[in-house]
């Protein structure tokens, strides 16, 4: 069963659950990938908390595994003018093991961003 759920603005910043069954543990995976996603939420917020609902996420590719960052957060930083490194300060990709850097340096030429 969902008990809390953080918002940042629209987006999903944490979650926390207690008990609950089969279904509640499915929508709450559910959840918790919308929120590693880093997408928007669509719709109103209080749907977060309905079991069997919520959105389905488009499948979003994992750039960093370390910080586990889908892409998808990172082009919604990028676009929102963040530089690589108040990226990295802000969701933590590239600060660990640093393999993910040259994808994350990709992205942000991606989104028009100078190296
Ligand atoms: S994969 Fe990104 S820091 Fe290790």
């Amino acid at each position: 069963m969902l008990k809390r759920v953080a918002w940042r603005g629209d987006s999903l910043r944490g979650l926390a659950f207690a008990g609950g069954g089969h279904a509640e543990r499915e929508a709450g995976e559910r959840l918790l990938q919308w929120l590693l996603g880093g997408e928007p939420w669509p719709g109103a917020k209080l749907a977060a908390f309905a079991p069997r609902q919520g959105p389905e996420r488009k499948q979003d590719r994992l750039v960093c595994q370390c910080k586990q960052v889908g892409e998808a957060a990172i082009r919604a930083e990028l676009e929102r003018g963040l530089s690589l490194t108040a990226l990295k300060a802000e969701l933590g990709c590239g600060t660990v093991c640093g393999s993910c850097g040259p994808e994350l340096a990709r992205l942000a030429a991606d989104c028009g961003q100078l190296a």
